[in-house]
């Protein structure tokens, strides 16, 4: 049975809001994210750059830090208010997670904590505002990243990571599962989300907790198209690990790049809204390959089994050991 959405959090959460990546050569990884995927620089210091997309007048939605090794140092979510951050420290404190308040630049209260599965999270309020650039046409790159939507981890164990934020009052959209033999329903993953459209919060199953990909939306598909030429025309056409493609959960069309550290990012269009309450959750079967691709040859390993770590958090290995098929044992490599 798939966990339940708690009708009254003990606070609120708005949205994806940011994502904070150790890199080992900032002046690369921000050319990388301004030239080959589009972001705007909105400031930068010695030792970190700001980026956002071109409508999001929030400072940053991706913040860079220079460090010796390649971490996802967390994943940003905003809550509606400062007192909700107070809300969620109390809330914190009530459950026994670890959790410390942060100053961070540019923004709000800010809370971070590790979820029941390790996942690094920070929760902020607001943040300093920017101008929206998404009129100003002759600075859109690449595939003119809009604004930041979601973020996938992995996960060990989906079912506690599921419950975890189902209970923050997260909403499933979608699932994948594989039915045991007495007919339970073993979840394999889990679509979530708070602010109306199919996710915030994605986790699969696997060796967690690890960042697999955080997503910004771009304008259509040509745009899409446009951002696979451009990483193409640059030399980086490698550094494509899936796509372009349709998936079948969200109906999204679909990019993802790795970054010089092998971060991964996603671009992104055309996933719908989920707002009604009596809409029903999407189960799909972790044995149809059109969960994952409505066309085209499945995924290869690399974007299965690569993800960044947590800076000192632990990976597992998966509770659930089911793989969905990999483009190498399509070719019947394995
Ligand atoms: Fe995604």
């Amino acid at each position: 049975m798939l966990p339940t959405t708690a009708p009254a959090p003990p606070f609120t959460l708005t949205r994806a809001s940011h994502v904070v990546l150790a890199v080992t050569d900032l002046a690369a990884s921000r050319d990388f994210y301004r030239d080959v995927i589009g972001l705007v620089v909105t400031a930068e210091t010695d030792d970190a750059v700001y980026l956002r997309g071109l409508e999001e007048d929030a400072h940053h939605s991706l913040v860079l830090e220079q460090a010796t090794e390649a971490k996802a140092v967390c994943l940003g979510l905003r809550v509606r208010t400062d007192a909700d951050v107070t809300a969620a420290e109390r809330h914190l404190v009530a459950t026994g997670i670890e959790h410390e308040r942060v100053e961070r630049p540019h923004q709000g209260p800010t809370l971070r904590f590790r979820d029941a599965v390790g996942t690094r999270v920070e929760l902020t309020s607001s943040m300093d505002l920017v101008p929206r650039k998404m009129a100003d046409f002759h600075d859109f790159r690449a595939g003119a990243p809009q604004r930041i939507d979601h973020f996938q981890a992995v996960t060990h164990d989906v079912r506690t990571a599921t419950e975890f934020w189902t209970g923050l009052g997260m909403r499933t959209s979608e699932y994948t599962g594989q039915y045991r033999e007495d007919g339970t329903d073993e979840l394999w993953g889990t679509w979530m989300e708070v602010k109306g459209n199919t996710h915030d919060l994605v986790f699969t199953n696997g060796r967690g907790p690890r960042l697999h990909h955080f997503a910004y939306t771009v304008p259509d598909a040509t745009s899409l198209i446009h951002a696979a030429d451009v990483t193409g025309s640059l030399g980086l056409g490698h550094e494509i690990d899936r796509g372009p493609g349709r998936h079948g959960i969200s109906n999204a069309l679909f990019l993802y790049v790795r970054d010089p550290d092998q971060h991964r990012i996603e671009l992104f269009t055309t996933h719908y809204q989920l707002i009604d309450l009596e809409s029903e959750a999407i189960r799909w079967d972790v044995s149809d390959p059109r969960r994952a691709q409505q066309w085209g040859m499945p995924a290869s390993e690399r974007w299965f089994f690569e993800a960044s770590e947590f800076p000192g958090e632990p990976v597992h290995e998966p509770l659930l050991h089911a793989t969905p098929p990999t483009l190498e044992a399509f070719l019947g490599l394995h």
